[in-house]
């Protein structure tokens, strides 16, 4: 794809500002974001920062919003599709004074948003608090989580948040508690979540230990393994999008390498090397299969970055 003489003129003064030795070796062009997705595809993004504290954050939020340009905030990359064009802008992993756990009372913890659900579980049993467990090995962060209000096992994200920190897009730091539903948060698109507070539950080694066993034991009876990007598809009307792809004869369907579980018709698998582009063919077809025989037209979970068509 051409580059745009915006996305030049911002690679030039980011390379500059390397110069001046910050960001020292945590900047990276034209990074191919395959690396970054759990899905193992997506082209290179002009910019890819790891970006450790506030401070970096705003300087490439600023040069983003000079050259006009966009920022996409990624965690680890597990609910991603980003196209074989890959992004134009800057892609920020958020780390360093994000990826820190605080114990801010009894029962509470104040947790980056680039730390890790295991390592926040991690945390948390040590701690004896209890609550999370139904998130273990989800391979994703706590922003990505709060963000779109992942669940599993009849608990969410947002059973246990007390409140959010944000930066919006005047540079303020605001903290404030969003509004939840299944699999969406109010927390808007140009907000980028730095802090999440966690209300948990007092409870025992013993018991929380038995908590993690059991979900672990019920993900890997349903859930596939291999690299996928966990639910394609939204639960709609009272249904299990999972249950109507099956039925609806999903789990025959495949495009190039890339191909619908056996084992859970909602996860699509890589299964070698598979394109952007074949993923994203075969979220089209699951689709029109269940609106053609069921007439619901299913949504979206994971997040579809870089395709020109609609779905
Ligand atoms: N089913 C089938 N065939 C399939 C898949 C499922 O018949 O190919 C049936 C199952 O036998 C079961 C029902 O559909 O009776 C529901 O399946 P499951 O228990 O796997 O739950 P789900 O509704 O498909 C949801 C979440 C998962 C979460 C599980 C466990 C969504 C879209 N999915 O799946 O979350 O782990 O419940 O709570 O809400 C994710 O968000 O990425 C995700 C994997």
């Amino acid at each position: 794809m051409q580059k745009n003489s915006n996305i030049d003129l911002l690679v030039n003064e980011i390379k500059a500002i390397l110069t001046k030795g910050i960001f020292n070796n945590r900047l990276f062009f034209n990074e191919p974001l395959k690396r970054h997705t759990t899905f193992g595809v997506g082209g290179p993004s002009d910019i890819y920062a790891i970006v450790e504290n506030i401070d970096e954050l705003l300087i490439l939020c600023n040069l983003a919003k000079k050259y006009k340009t966009e920022v996409l905030i990624i965690g680890m990359g597990s609910n991603l599709l980003i196209s074989d064009k890959g992004f134009r802008g800057i892609v920020i992993r958020l780390s360093g004074d994000f990826d820190n756990i605080e114990l801010t009372g009894t029962s509470t913890v104040r947790v980056g948003c680039g730390v890790s659900l295991n390592k926040l579980i991690s945390f948390a049993r040590i701690n004896k608090l209890s609550g999370m467990e139904f998130a273990i090995d989800i391979p994703g962060t706590v922003g990505g989580a709060v963000k779109t209000n992942a669940g599993a096992y009849e608990f969410a994200m947002s059973d246990f948040i007390t409140n959010v920190t944000v930066l919006n897009s005047n540079d303020d730091v605001i903290e404030y508690m969003p509004e939840f539903e299944y699999r969406y948060s109010s927390i808007k698109d140009n907000e980028i979540i730095l802090f999440v507070e966690y209300h948990l539950n007092k409870s025992s080694t013993k018991e929380i230990n038995r908590n993690e066993k059991e979900i672990k034991q019920k993900r890997r009876s349903l859930q596939p393994k291999g690299r996928s990007a966990g639910c394609v598809f939204k639960n709609s009307y009272g249904f299990s999008a999972g249950k109507l792809l099956d039925e609806t004869g999903c789990k025959k369907l495949c495009v190039g390498d890339a191909i619908v579980s056996e084992k859970h018709a909602n996860f699509i698998i890589n299964n070698g090397n598979a394109s952007a582009n074949d993923i994203y063919i075969l979220v089209k077809k699951m689709k029109k299969n269940v609106f053609d025989k069921k007439k619901i037209n299913l949504e979206t979970e994971i997040n579809i970055v870089g395709f020109d068509d609609e779905l």
